[in-house]
């Protein structure tokens, strides 16, 4: 893994549990060029035998819980994750949680249109206001942009892309994922807005089509190829990705 990852004091990553979450723990976890603070959190982390299992095998790693969807479970694990990053601040916020609720014109009924938006559009932009002061104090100790200084980064998806939902790339039909991931790429942009002056670098990212629970056994990629291209990706920012929507592979992609 790129050696930019060690200029990375410390990165959160929610949804770790399990899927593309639990692979990002890892990966940095293992590498010899990793940020020495690794906070994992996940709504339910006991229940994640493997998120367990690595903070036992790699020194380093922080599970906090935290459910994105709670503002009280937001508050709480700020406090943790305050004492935990202390003077230096939070380097890396990385809003991985979502959920994937797949409903077409016939089975879309309004609930599974606000709990898409609630988990993966408006639970992202409040986790990122409740962290921003200590992405602040990271932010200002370091000069340029990019996860060497301070970082949001928002998981989104190709289906997120309004260009995209045409011809081919509209056989996928689904109302409540699709459009929470067009309004979180929104939230990116606003945030880019807001936290440029910060030095704070922010941008939507694809995974790819990846093997989880989520993606489904047909997915092109495995989470192993996802997540390594993810990070070398991450590795690579700088002021040009700024406010950028951009896949795995570091293509640039259409809102
Ligand atoms: N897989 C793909 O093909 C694909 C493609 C494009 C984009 N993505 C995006 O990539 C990200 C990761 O997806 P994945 O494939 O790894 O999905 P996944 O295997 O279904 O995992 C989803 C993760 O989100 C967590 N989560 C859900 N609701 C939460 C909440 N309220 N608070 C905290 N955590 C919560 C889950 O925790 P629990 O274990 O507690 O449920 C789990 O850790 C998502 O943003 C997804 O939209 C995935």
């Amino acid at each position: 893994m790129s050696a930019t990852w060690g200029k990375c004091k410390s990165v959160l990553i929610t949804g770790s549990s399990r899927g593309i979450g639990l692979r990002m723990v890892k990966e940095l976890a293992k590498s010899s060029s990793r940020p020495d603070t690794i906070i994992a959190s996940a709504r339910n982390p006991t229940g994640s035998t493997d998120l367990q299992e690595l903070s036992k095998t790699y020194p380093g790693i922080h599970i906090v819980t935290l459910d994105v969807d709670s503002q009280q479970s937001v508050s709480s694990a700020l406090q943790e994750v305050r004492s935990i990053v202390g003077n230096e601040g939070l380097g890396c916020l990385i809003n991985n949680a979502a959920i994937g609720i797949t409903a077409d014109m016939q089975t879309v009924t309004p609930e599974a249109m606000m709990k898409s938006f609630q988990v993966n559009t408006v639970a992202p932009l409040f986790v990122t206001k409740a962290f921003l002061p200590l992405l602040q104090t990271a932010a200002a100790q370091s000069s340029g942009m990019g996860i060497h200084r301070a970082a949001v980064i928002n998981i989104s998806s190709i289906l997120g892309s309004i260009k995209h939902n045409l011809g081919e790339g509209a056989t996928f039909r689904s109302y409540p994922y699709r459009t929470s991931k067009a309004a979180l790429n929104m939230v990116t942009r606003c945030l880019a807005a807001d936290l440029g002056s910060d030095g704070i670098l922010c941008m939507s990212l694809h995974p790819g089509w990846v093997r989880t629970d989520m993606g489904g056994p047909l997915a092109d990629l495995s989470v192993e190829e996802s997540v390594s291209a993810l990070l070398s990706v991450l590795s690579d920012l700088s002021e040009k990705d700024h406010g950028g929507f951009k896949d795995y592979r570091g293509d640039d992609l259409p809102w």
